[in-house]
């Protein structure tokens, strides 16, 4: 298989919680596409969700869960270096060392987050937002140790998302979808059956003066749902506004075009999920993969620092 683009490039996933239209339209399917056209590792970011209270038996059936849900999705573990971070001990290998040498008084969790970023020597990170202070920091660790020990990291770049749907609560269209516990009919579960994701969308917020328009600061409900039906059918949600007559058609396209995605995605699911030892073979084989390249990596920043490797 040859590569086109061999830019690296790297996401963690926590897996927690249930899987959501938000995480599929905005981190998801990007992940899918991008898996053509660069060096693509994913990880499900198993150790990152030990800090919250959780029940052990649950993060496991979770993490197998996203993991299925993945390759549902149309993650090719051919293309994509796909694996879970526990796997995978190198992880908490160069975290150790990090924690050491160049974090000082650092928290735990950012010191673990650049550790995987840095040790598959990535030059690309697609993260929102949110999340852009956790690659500066991995960026100044990286430099930082480069210069004290020698050069040793790549240092990474944070890079925007290829498509930056995002999804809002359809009960309260200004929070992102699975931020609030509290509105279970605002998030849409990507194994939800076809009769709840119609009855969450026919029960989604929307402005009140029959205008489409897409604007989400002043009409965060309608621009929501035209977000929504733009990312799963292509085109911009101001394009696809245009075409439509009322808030009755809206609703009834963006329900058609996410059970047109789902319904392909939830058959996908059922057969894997019939197969645990099948995800689990290829999460070990992803693991293996990973590992020959992060062991180099490990090795690289312990002679650097100056204990025996
Ligand atoms: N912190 C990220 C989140 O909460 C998950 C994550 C862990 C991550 N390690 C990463 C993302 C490395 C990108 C790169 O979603």
């Amino acid at each position: 298989m040859t590569r086109t683009v061999t830019t690296r490039r790297l996401t963690g996933l926590k897996p927690t919680g249930e899987p959501h239209l938000g995480i599929l339209l905005g981190a998801i399917q990007p992940m899918v596409r991008d898996q053509y056209t660069s060096d693509a590792t994913v990880f499900l970011a198993d150790l990152h969700a030990l800090t919250a209270a959780h029940e052990p038996r649950t993060l496991r059936e979770t993490t197998l869960r996203h993991a299925t849900v993945l390759l549902a999705a149309g993650l090719d573990p051919d293309r994509t270096v796909f694996y879970v971070q526990s796997q995978v001990p190198d992880h908490a290998e160069l975290h150790f060392l990090l924690e050491r040498t160049a974090a000082r008084g650092r928290a735990a969790y950012p010191v673990l987050q650049a550790s995987d970023i840095l040790l598959h020597d990535t030059a690309e990170v697609p993260v929102g937002a949110d999340q852009r202070p956790r690659v500066a920091l991995t960026r100044d660790i990286a430099m930082r140790f480069n210069q004290r020990y020698g050069p040793t990291f790549v240092v990474p770049e944070p890079v925007t998302p290829t498509v930056a749907a995002r999804v809002m609560d359809l009960a309260n269209p200004t929070v992102k979808m699975g931020q609030t516990t509290s509105s279970a009919s605002g998030a849409i579960g990507l194994l939800d059956p076809p009769a709840l994701v119609t009855r969450k969308l026919s029960r989604a917020v929307t402005e009140t003066d029959g205008i489409i328009a897409y604007d989400p600061a002043a009409r965060p409900g309608v621009s929501n749902l035209l977000e929504i039906l733009a990312a799963c059918v292509g085109g911009t949600p101001v394009e696809i506004g245009t075409a439509l007559r009322g808030y009755g058609d809206l609703r009834r396209a963006t329900t058609e075009a996410v059970l047109g995605l789902l319904g392909p995605l939830r058959a996908r699911f059922e057969t894997l999920a019939r197969d645990p030892g099948y995800v689990r073979q290829v999460l070990a084989e992803g693991a293996e993969r990973a590992r020959s390249r992060t062991a180099e990596t490990v090795f690289r920043a312990k002679r650097a620092i100056g204990v025996l490797a």
